[in-house]
């Protein structure tokens, strides 16, 4: 056995020794990677057997990408990787909106002006009627005009255009722009909670490892605005019942918000016919000045 910690030890030198890229960054990534994974081996000591079905499942996860499916993606939110990333990339700031991770169904949107429908499927006919508003300020408040906002969602079983023939595409999606008080809003329909595809590798192994492959309704966000830092981000659904396990690990509790159910008294004002509900979003951006300060400082790192 200390004969094998012995020439562990020696192997990993040896390759450590051999990263000579000119790139500092990639060295130190490469670098690290080896480590942990080297560390990975000596902690697991797998079979050949295993070692083999294991680069056989990253490999099923790459043929299974398309243009419209990134299997890798998921298979980052499915393991917490993509929320880690977000966490040290998006240091949370007071008063500013919390970031949440983009997911794999994001796709160029349509750009819509405020107050369109953006269901423009079936989904428009059978699904509850949902108005999502708000307004976008910087963190003490004042408006920003001209934001972008980016917004995707699923309909009411949990579908994105991209894996449904029957929405046209750019359904469920818009790209606003707020207006001179910084408001945005849209017409649309209540989400469902909605499985990540299953039928890929990632979906067998979220069986294998007994978990369930639910996401709790949600409305995606992109928010740009000059002299800002740009957020992505989600609104969830509140009483969503998979809101305490998401299978990609991106609730916050500043993100769920419950929905207003509004008479038709109110419709007229939103340009609705009957009851609906209310989905108000507020979203506060961090100045670039403020972001680049909390990105200077590490996490782990003393203050
Ligand atoms: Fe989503």
């Amino acid at each position: 056995m200390a004969h094998t910690d012995a020439e562990l030890d020696r192997l990993l030198d040896e390759v450590l020794a051999s990263v000579r890229a000119g790139d500092a960054r990639l060295a130190e990534v490469v670098r690290a990677a080896v480590v942990h994974l080297h560390a990975f081996v000596r902690e697991v000591r797998p079979t050949e057997q295993e070692w083999l079905a294991g680069l056989a499942f990253l490999a099923r996860t790459g043929q299974t990408c398309t243009p419209r499916r990134d299997e890798f993606i998921l298979l980052s939110d499915m393991l917490g990787l993509t929320s880690a990333v977000d966490e040290v990339n998006y240091a949370a700031v007071e008063g500013a909106t919390p970031s949440s991770v983009e997911g794999p169904f994001h796709s160029p949107a349509p750009a819509r002006e405020n107050g369109a429908w953006v269901a423009d499927g079936p989904e428009r006919e059978r699904a509850e009627p949902m108005v999502v508003h708000g307004r976008v300020t910087d963190t003490d408040g004042a408006p920003l005009a001209g934001a972008t906002v980016d917004v995707w969602q699923a309909d009411d079983v949990g579908h994105y255009d991209t894996q449904d023939a029957d929405q046209p595409d750019g359904n469920l999606r818009a790209l606003l722009t707020t207006d001179a008080d910084g408001r945005y809003w849209f017409r649309s329909v209540l989400p469902a909670s909605y499985p990540v595809p299953t039928d890929g590798p990632v979906g067998g192994l979220l069986t294998a490892l007994g978990r369930h492959p639910m996401r709790p309704a949600h409305v995606h966000l992109r928010v740009e605005a000059d002299g800002h830092r740009p957020i992505t981000t989600h609104v969830f659904v509140a009483g969503d019942p998979y809101l305490g396990s998401d299978a990609a690990f991106a609730v916050k509790d500043a993100l769920v918000v419950a929905p207003r159910r509004r008479t038709a008294d109110d419709a007229a004002g939103w340009r609705l016919g009957g009851p609906f509900l209310e989905l108000a979003f507020d979203v506060r951006l961090v100045a670039a000045t403020v972001a680049d300060e909390a990105a200077a400082v590490p996490a782990g790192v003393a203050r």
